[in-house]
């Protein structure tokens, strides 16, 4: 069987209770945590100094998921700031291969997203050096939007990829995600489900938490 790790979003929580809302996610595997710049996406959320505030109040590992321009000159103060895991888009990026050498530097694993319309086949050259490729099944910006379902082809075609390439990189998927279809996400080839309204909008998130996690349990 597969172990699916699931990652709460914090950007459908309370987030003037933050840290009441953190100890509500106790066994979730990964906190994701979205930051936005109002620039590269139309939103705006969090910066580093939030990262910091979640490391300090919780032990859950924090996969930063920067929806932002320009990450080559931002991605240091993430790493300063206690991430776990650092997430770019690669649609954003000027030099994807420097950036992912400097999270590695920083201790963190390295990971890269793409947004939706963004074909698997540019990650061909920097494959080998990811932890982690996420792909958005929402256009990035806002939770509780719907899950696009061409992800599902999408994932097949990274699988593929991965596997010409002898590497199996975490698969995240971000957008629309819950109990619903997580498992044919799983069965696609994901392993880590970003779930934001799904967990934050429901009453017991420890009951949504594993909802998610034994519907990908394949
Ligand atoms: C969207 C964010 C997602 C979002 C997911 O731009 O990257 O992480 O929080 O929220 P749901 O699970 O509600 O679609
Ligand atoms: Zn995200």
């Amino acid at each position: 069987h597969r172990t699916v790790k699931v990652a709460p979003s914090i950007l459908s929580a309370d987030i003037l209770r933050l840290g009441d809302e953190l100890a509500t996610i106790g066994t979730a595997d990964l906190v994701h945590i979205d930051v936005m710049d109002g620039s590269f996406v139309p939103n705006l959320t969090f910066g580093p100094n939030v990262v910091r505030a979640c490391k300090a109040a919780s032990s859950i590992p924090t996969d930063v998921h920067l929806m932002i321009e320009n990450p080559d000159e931002a991605v240091g103060l993430y790493l300063k700031a206690g991430a776990d895991l650092v997430c770019f888009h690669w649609e954003a990026a000027r030099h994807a291969h420097r950036i992912v050498s400097q999270i590695h530097e920083g201790g963190a694993r390295a990971a890269v997203a793409l947004n939706p319309g963004t074909p698997v086949g540019c990650l061909e050259a920097i494959i080998e050096e990811l932890d982690m490729v996420l792909l958005m099944s929402v256009d990035p910006g806002f939770g509780g939007q719907r899950f696009i379902p061409s992800t599902i082809d999408k994932l097949q075609r990274l699988v593929d990829l991965c596997d010409r390439h002898g590497v199996s990189p975490w698969i995240e998927v971000d957008g629309g995600v819950s109990a619903t279809n997580a498992a044919e996400v799983v069965a696609a080839g994901a392993n880590v489900l970003v779930a934001g309204s799904a967990v934050f909008g429901a009453p017991d998130r420890e009951a949504a938490i594993t909802s998610i996690r034994k519907a990908g349990h394949l």
